[in-house]
C-alpha cells in the first residue's frame, strides 16, 4: 500500500474503512492504534515517534492511549509525532485521540489535574476522548463531574470508560447526564479478540443497543493471534484471502457492528498490514465465520469480563 499522505481520506488508504458512530453522529474509522508499551525507554524514543509518524502518513487516524503508559512517556510520543504531522499538513480534525485517567486521580480535583498533564503531554489543547482507566474507590458522580468540568472548560471533547461490565454500565448510565449523546458516556473499551469473545454475549449487544461504541484493546492477543505462530485457523482463512492472520484477527472484529478495534504495533511493517485489516472485513464470507467460530467458539454463557 502507498504512504497517501494528509489529503487523502482515510478510505482511499484502505477502503472500505469501517467505522463507528460515537453518540451524537459523530462517524470514526473502526481502526486505531494502540500505544502501550511505548515511552517506555529513553534509547526507544526516537524510533517510537517515527513509527508514530510513518503510522499517520500512511491513513492512522485513531490513537489511544493512557496517562500510564510509560508514566506519560507514551502521550509525550504521540505529542512529538503528532506535531510533526500537523505542521506536515494533517489537520487536527482529522485525528482522533483517546487518553485515559488512572483510577486515582478520578476525583473532580484529581481529574482536572491528571487532564491538564495529558494535554501538555500530547500539545493539544482538546482531548478528543478521556477515559476512566478502571473502577477504583473514587464514586462515579464524582468522575463524571470531573468529565463535566473538564468538557466545560473544553480539554475534552467526550469522556467514557474502560474494563466496565453489564453491572458498571448499568450503575454508570443511571447517574444524571451520563446517557446525554452531546455529553454523556461516549464509549468503553475493553479486552476483546477472537480468543477472549466473552463480551459478545451480553456487554456488545449492551452498548449496541443504546449506540455506544466497544474499544476492543488487545485484539490481536498482545502478538498470540499474529505471525507465524498464530492459530492454524487463522492462516487458513488467511491463505484463502492472500492475507495475514493479524490481518484476519482484526477483520474479525471491525466486521462486528458498534467494535473500534486498537491493535498496537510499533514497526511500519506491522502498521501496514493491520490497516489492510480494513478491506478484508467487508471479504470475509459465511465459510470464513464458521472456520473461526469452531476455532474461536462465540460465548454460550456469561463471561467474567477479561482485563489484561
Ligand atoms: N483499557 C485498558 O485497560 C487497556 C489494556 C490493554 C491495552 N489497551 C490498549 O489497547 C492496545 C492494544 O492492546 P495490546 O497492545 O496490549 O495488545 P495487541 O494490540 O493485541 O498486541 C500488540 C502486540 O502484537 C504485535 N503485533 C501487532 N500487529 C502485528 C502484526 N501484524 N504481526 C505481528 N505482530 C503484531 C505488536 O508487535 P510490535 O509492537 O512489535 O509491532 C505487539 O507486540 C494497547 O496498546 C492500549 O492502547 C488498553
Amino acid at each position: 500500500m502507498p504512504g497517501v499522505g494528509y489529503d487523502e481520506p482515510m478510505d482511499s488508504a484502505c477502503a472500505p474503512m469501517p467505522e463507528v458512530v460515537f453518540p451524537g453522529g459523530e462517524c470514526r474509522p473502526a481502526l486505531g492504534l494502540g500505544t502501550w508499551r511505548m515511552g517506555e525507554r529513553r534509547a526507544q524514543r526516537a524510533a517510537e515517534v517515527a513509527a508514530l509518524r510513518a503510522a499517520f502518513e500512511i491513513g492512522w487516524r485513531v490513537v489511544d492511549t493512557a496517562e500510564m503508559y510509560g508514566e506519560g512517556g507514551a502521550e509525550e510520543v504521540i505529542g512529538e509525532a503528532l506535531a510533526a504531522a500537523l505542521r506536515a499538513g494533517l489537520a487536527r480534525e482529522q485525528v482522533f485521540i483517546v487518553s485515559k485517567a488512572y483510577p486515582h486521580h478520578a476525583s473532580r480535583a484529581g481529574l482536572l489535574d491528571a487532564c491538564a498533564r495529558s494535554r501538555r503531554r500530547l500539545r493539544l489543547d482538546v482531548i478528543d476522548l478521556y477515559l476512566l482507566h478502571w473502577r477504583g474507590g473514587v464514586p462515579l458522580a464524582q468522575t463524571l463531574a470531573g468529565f463535566a468540568e473538564l468538557q466545560r472548560r473544553g480539554w475534552i471533547r467526550r469522556w467514557g470508560v474502560s474494563n466496565f461490565d453489564v453491572a458498571d454500565m448499568e450503575e454508570l448510565l443511571a447517574l444524571a447526564g451520563a446517557d446525554d449523546p452531546e455529553s454523556g458516556c461516549a464509549a468503553n473499551q475493553v479486552c476483546y479478540s477472537l480468543g477472549r469473545r466473552g463480551v459478545e454475549f451480553d456487554l456488545l449487544p449492551w452498548q449496541r443497543a443504546r449506540g455506544l461504541p466497544l474499544m476492543a484493546y488487545c485484539p490481536v492477543d498482545q502478538g498470540a493471534l499474529a505471525g507465524a505462530g498464530a492459530p492454524a485457523a487463522l492462516h487458513a482463512v488467511a491463505r484463502r484471502h492472500g492475507a495475514t492472520p493479524a490481518q484476519v484477527a482484526l477483520a474479525a472484529l471491525l466486521a462486528k457492528p458498534g467494535v473500534l478495534a486498537i491493535p498496537k504495533a510499533a514497526s511500519e511493517r506491522h502498521l501496514r498490514e493491520n490497516l489492510g485489516a480494513a478491506a478484508l472485513a467487508r471479504a470475509l464470507d459465511d465459510a470464513d465465520r464458521a472456520a473461526l467460530d469452531r476455532a474461536f467458539p462465540p460465548p454460550r454463557h456469561k463471561h467474567a469480563l477479561a482485563i489484561v
